[in-house]
């Protein structure tokens, strides 16, 4: 077996455990001392020969069901595109963070309803209803397109509104997600943000969890902080924490934000994804803008935005100097590498500061 082969296999491997045990099995690989790397490798091996010489067919089918395509092309194996090899590079790409990543997010699913906010979020529910065009929410970090598509195919969800009612004519609604999508996160830790080892990031308003977790996987990050007003977001936020065991990096607070002057101060990297607009009054806004202004004053630290600070803070009409705070650096999309899947759009709308 080489290194693209074996790599294939553990990926395999690990998507066949149930979300449950998967958590347990990627610290046992981590930490086991019993499990030489070696030793590890050949369990692999015997793993993946004792399929092939048994039911590697069937097996293969199971898996292709499951959306998970075998990296390997067994005779008489129904690659679904008829394309083994883009298979095999698909499934190459497909990494073992994206598995535990896609688990937090089905297992999120399963605790909130389709439209992902919860009973105490009453005002913010207001706020959209009153929204110009007709919109809903729809958690990016939950459902991708794919599963728009999904949900809209069950009826439990709707891409269009009727202009007349009963009749056909229809129009688009707006979507509006209150978490950042997988590959918005990828392109921040992979593509935006440099190396985060030694570092402390804090998202303000963590909501899901979906930054921290993202962040635990694919950035070095000593620290990653969550303050999240919101109870029932932090019970949810804990037991993902707890479940994958992150507990060694990552810490939520339940707190206002104006309350928690010394992680803003200490911060490194600072996460602001449309934090106030559709959950303070105006008031509470302007007063919450005030406090971080004053506070995230570390020379060189960085800010991560949506939408843009002048836009933000414009609308509040506040005396803040944006251009004496900080310098935007330019994340000149022309020249990262993006995934096929990444939605250049939505990266468009994220900015990137460095505090002066
Ligand atoms: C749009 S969500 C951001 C989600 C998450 N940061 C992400 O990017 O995936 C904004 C969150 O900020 C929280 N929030 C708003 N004002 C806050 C405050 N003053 N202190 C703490 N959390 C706040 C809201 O409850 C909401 O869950």
């Amino acid at each position: 077996m080489d290194f693209a082969e074996a790599q294939g296999a553990i990926l395999s491997l690990l998507g066949q455990v149930s979300s449950d045990a998967l958590p347990k099995v990627i610290h046992w690989m981590k930490t086991s001392t019993a499990l030489s790397l070696l030793a590890f490798m050949k369990l692999l091996f015997l793993y993946w020969y004792l399929l092939v010489l048994f039911d590697a067919k069937e097996h293969c089918r199971h898996l292709s069901k499951r959306g998970i395509r075998y990296p390997f092309n067994f005779t008489g194996c129904e690659c679904p595109r008829g394309d083994t090899w883009k298979c095999e590079l698909e499934d190459l790409t497909t990494s073992n963070n994206d598995i535990i990543l896609k688990s937090i997010s089905e297992d999120l699913r399963s605790c909130l309803p389709v439209e992902a906010m919860v009973g105490t979020e009453s005002r913010t529910m207001q706020v959209i209803r009153n929204l110009k065009t007709p919109t809903v929410h729809v958690d990016a970090f939950l459902y991708d397109e794919e599963a728009v598509d999904s949900l809209c195919a069950e009826g439990k969800m709707s891409r269009n509104y009727c202009l007349s009612c009963g009749s056909k004519n229809t129009a688009p609604l707006d979507f509006l997600s209150h978490s950042f999508s997988l590959p918005e996160l990828r392109f921040l830790f992979q593509n935006a943000l440099p190396d985060l080892a030694g570092k402390t990031l804090l998202d303000v308003g963590s909501r899901l969890g979906a930054v921290l977790y993202v962040g635990y996987v694919y950035s070095s990050a000593s620290h990653l902080y969550g303050v999240e007003m919101n109870a029932e977001f932090c019970n949810l936020q804990e037991k993902i924490i707890q479940k994958y065991q992150f507990e060694d990096r990552i810490k939520v607070y339940q707190a206002d934000i104006c309350n928690q002057k010394a992680l803003l101060q200490e911060a490194d990297v600072v996460v602001l994804n449309n934090v106030f607009e559709y959950f303070l009054e105006k008031e509470e806004q302007a007063k919450a803008w005030t406090f971080l202004n004053e506070n995230l004053r570390k020379k060189g630290s960085l800010l991560i935005t949506v939408p843009t600070l002048k836009e933000s803070l414009g609308k509040l009409q506040l005396n803040i100097n944006v251009d004496h705070w900080v310098e935007e650096v330019d994340l000149d999309l022309d020249h990262v590498y993006l995934r096929e899947e990444v939605d250049e759009q939505a990266h468009s709308d994220i900015h990137l500061y460095c505090v002066r």
